[in-house]
């Protein structure tokens, strides 16, 4: 094992030469890369867009991918093996959260958009067994469910579902399940559905690609997946960036994924637009995409 040193990266908005890569991979080869998220991960998202070709593109993403944890970051490599170990024991704490949840007002709104953005896309009907992966306390769960014959809502929060399971006993609902998946730990729902939906989850998953083969696995033949989150933003919308693995999204490299992993019909909207103030920077708008595709 090499003696480990720290370094701190800011590259600059033309840093997408092959110079760039060799250097960045260099580093990450050798040493303990300690970065501020907020700083490094719209510099290499701008150094993708530079990028002069596919390979260069691709060695960047993939260290983008290899570097992406909260605010500050540990890739641990072994530079003999060549192995790197990712540190990413830093995960949001959704059980301490989850009795405030729904105490604010700008969660059940951007729920009750993303629902209306859904029914008007999809039009969940009463013959389908539906999925809400990440449901939390099932606000957008809860949405749903008049409109289709089941819907389970899986968590990887005892906390979250908690909430969810009070909510189904008290309104005395027959057709809501919850089931407790930690999906990154590499457990499994059962499979089986008409329709996949998610929101606000997919920027908690380190691994986007290993999602999206889950949710393709996890639907029937002609089933659809319809999921909101973040459109690409500066690391501004979460107060405190714990867990948080993707500043938003690109929606068009999220195409190409969903696309590599057999789903078809793919299209992008966007669901709504949530203003939100930020400390010392007043109100600003989020942008929230849905996009719907089949498998
Ligand atoms: C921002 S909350 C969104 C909750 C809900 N979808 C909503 O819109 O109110 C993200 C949810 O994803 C869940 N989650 C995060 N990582 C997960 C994982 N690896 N497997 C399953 N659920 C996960 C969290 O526990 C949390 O409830």
């Amino acid at each position: 094992m090499p003696a480990l040193r720290c370094t701190e990266f800011n590259f600059g908005p033309k840093a997408h030469s092959d110079t760039f890569c060799d250097n960045l991979q260099q580093a990450t080869d050798n040493i303990l890369v300690f970065i501020q998220a907020g700083i490094f991960r719209p510099s290499l998202k701008r150094a993708k867009d530079g990028a002069n070709n596919r390979q260069q593109k691709d060695r960047i993403s993939a260290l983008h991918f290899q570097c992406t944890i909260d605010t500050c970051v540990g890739a641990l490599c072994d530079s003999q093996t060549k192995e790197y170990k990712m540190k990413q024991e830093i995960r949001k704490d959704f059980d301490q959260v989850a009795t405030q949840w729904d105490t604010k007002p700008f969660r059940a709104k951007m729920a009750n958009d993303v629902a209306t953005a859904m029914i008007r896309e999809i039009h969940p009907s009463a013959d389908m067994k539906v999925l809400d992966f990440g449901c939390g306390t099932g606000l957008l769960t809860l949405k749903l469910q008049p409109l289709v014959k089941a819907i389970t809502g899986a968590d990887s929060s005892h906390g979250m579902l908690g909430v969810l399971k009070n909510k189904i006993k008290t309104q005395g609902l027959t057709n809501v399940h919850t089931e407790f998946v930690d999906f990154e730990k590499g457990e499994h729902v059962e499979g089986g559905y008409n329709l996949i939906v998610s929101s606000m989850v997919a920027h908690h998953v380190p691994d986007t690609l290993a999602l999206f083969k889950e949710w393709h696995r996890l639907l029937l033949p002609g089933g659809q997946l319809c999921f909101a989150d973040l459109d690409t933003e500066v690391g501004a919308f979460h107060g405190d960036n714990t867990g948080v693995f993707h500043q938003g999204f690109d929606r068009q490299e999220l195409r190409l994924l969903l696309q590599e992993v057999g789903f078809h019909t793919i299209r992008d909207t966007t669901a709504t637009i949530m203003s939100k103030e930020i400390e010392g920077q007043g109100f600003r708008d989020f942008p929230i995409f849905l996009i719907c595709a089949k498998n």
